[in-house]
């Protein structure tokens, strides 16, 4: 597992900035990751397809889940993204800048944002009927879910704000 990281790594990354594969591939994934999302609570809103939009949420899920354990592996391990940032001129080390900022904005909705998403599909899981459909669960659900599913999206556009001061300015 190391050493097929490490190889990652070595491949630079895709996109014409100072990030690296897994900070590129991360930055690409949470761009799609919103429109799949609005598509699928589109499903629910608008056609009733109430099953579909299940597995697209759970499979979404599990997508996330495996690009943020590869990416917490990367940055933590492997990826020196202050060294990457360095050029930035919204980067200091060692103090607030915007870049730090950024981060610590991002943080606070990418961190709990997970174990929301974890609750809403574990409960949405329990108390739905098989095959999914409206319940006496619903009105909870989408009170959760909506909460959840704006935790995601103030991840992705403050992910990208971060992405954008630290590695491309
Ligand atoms: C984190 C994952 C999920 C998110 C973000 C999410 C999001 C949403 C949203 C925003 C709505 C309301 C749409 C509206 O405004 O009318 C909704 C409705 C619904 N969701 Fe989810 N959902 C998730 C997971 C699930 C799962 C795993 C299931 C099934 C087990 C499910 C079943 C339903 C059903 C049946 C409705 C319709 C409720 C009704 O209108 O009576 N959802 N979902």
């Amino acid at each position: 597992m190391d050493v097929i990281l490490a190889q990652i790594n070595d491949l630079h990354g895709f996109l014409p900035t100072r990030g690296t594969f897994m900070l590129d591939f991360v930055f690409v994934a949470m761009i799609a990751m919103i429109p799949v999302m609005a598509w699928s609570i589109g499903l629910v809103r608008y056609r009733r397809r109430y099953e579909l939009h299940k597995r697209v949420q759970v499979g979404l899920a599990l997508i996330l889940l495996v690009a943020v354990l590869l990416f917490e592996i990367d940055v933590r391990f492997f990826t020196d993204w202050e060294a990457l940032a360095a050029a930035s001129p919204y980067y200091q080390a060692d103090t607030w800048c915007p870049v730090w900022i950024a981060l610590v904005v991002h943080l606070l909705f990418a961190v709990p944002t997970p174990f929301l998403w974890a609750f809403v599909i574990a409960q949405a899981l329990r108390r739905f009927p098989r095959p999914a459909a409206p319940s006496a669960y619903s009105r909870l659900h989408i009170v959760r879910a909506r909460v959840a599913a704006a935790g995601m999206l103030l991840t992705a556009v403050t992910g990208w704000i971060f992405y954008w001061l630290a590695f491309v300015a």
